[in-house]
């Protein structure tokens, strides 16, 4: 049967992400462990750029490594690709520097591509996040809710106990209050060191047993995790956490009009989206970059949301 071309070009696109994903991940590898998150984060940064100008769109760099002036390469608004559709780049070479440059799991290569104007244009700040997975009545849990009665109406949507579900969250400081309230309801907790982009695709994964994701994290890995569970199914809510007037003043320069809004999650990643991660150090959902007699081997998943398929790349690069 005959495809529409959009569709064939969004299937060879996908593979081609995964390309530059285990590009910067295979560069990051080799500063796991190392203590330097920064030259770990850099090497990443410079092999994902590289491994841009073959992929045949004509994208720019929406959620990235910064301002054009903070950052030499993946900045936001740079232009990336090889000539193609124009579509919107969100980045992150290295989610989870701290955690890679100790070694620690869960480290990953992320990127995502959204038709142009698809990502919400987030500024490095904090988002408060929440986020459950498929198969659950649309609201089940919301911003606006206390924890304890999104916790109740969880357990309800599931069929089970409070003391059933498990809630991923940072182990941050800033976070005592929303654990005290979730042990208060009686629900069981998992605290991450870092990476919440894998936080909240854990609620994705039923072998994770994390029922539902909450807490803030950045906004750019925000719109990260939006796109990614567009692709795998789940609900997820954003709003963003401004300190000062001058935050809201440059969110306004990014057409943030509202700072107040709560981001759902086509706001934050809309029409066809790919998403493509390879891991750097292994973790719950992939494994890290690791050798095998000549090879160095990487495992990554791809996945588009027109199609819902969720791929697993296990590749095997020769050793130069
Ligand atoms: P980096 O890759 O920039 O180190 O971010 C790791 C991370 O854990 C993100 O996953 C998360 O969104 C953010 O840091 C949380 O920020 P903070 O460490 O300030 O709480």
């Amino acid at each position: 049967m005959t495809q529409p071309a959009r569709l064939h070009s969004d299937r060879n696109l996908a593979l081609e992400l995964v390309r530059v994903t285990e590009a910067g991940a295979l560069a990051a590898a080799r500063w796991i462990g190392r203590g330097n998150k920064d030259e770990a984060d850099g090497a990443a940064v410079e092999a994902m750029r590289r491994a841009f100008d073959s992929v045949d769109i004509s994208g720019t760099v929406v959620i990235g490594e910064g301002e054009m002036d903070e950052a030499p390469m993946l900045y936001i608004g740079e232009r990336l690709g090889a000539g193609g559709p124009e579509m919107d780049i969100a980045v992150d070479p290295l989610e989870g520097t701290s955690t890679a440059a100790s070694g620690a799991p869960n480290a990953l290569a992320v990127v995502a591509l959204a038709p142009k104007g698809g990502f919400l244009h987030a500024p490095d700040v904090y988002m408060e996040k929440i986020a459950v997975g498929p198969g659950l009545p649309q609201g089940v849990v919301s911003l606006t809710l206390p924890v304890g009665q999104n916790l109740a109406r969880l357990a309800a949507a599931k069929g089970c106990a409070v003391g059933d579900l498990m809630v991923c969250m940072l182990e941050r400081e800033r976070h005592a209050p929303l654990i005290a309230a979730c042990r208060d309801a009686g629900a069981r907790i998992t605290l991450i060191g870092s990476g919440d982009v894998a936080g909240v695709i854990a609620v994705a994964q039923p072998a994770s047993g994390i029922d539902l994701f909450i807490g803030s994290g950045g906004a750019p890995e925000g719109v990260l995790a939006a796109a990614a569970l567009r692709c795998l199914g789940g609900q997820m809510q954003g709003r963003l956490l401004f300190e000062d007037d001058a935050q809201i003043a440059r969110a306004h320069t990014m057409g943030i009009t509202d700072p107040a809004r709560i981001y759902e999650l086509e706001d934050m990643a809309r029409g066809p989206v790919l998403f493509a991660a390879t891991g750097v150090t292994s973790g719950d959902w992939l494994k890290g970059v690791h050798r095998a007699g000549g090879h160095l081997v990487t495992h990554s998943v791809v996945t588009r949301s027109a199609s819902g398929t969720v791929r697993y790349i296990e590749a095997l690069h020769a050793r130069r």
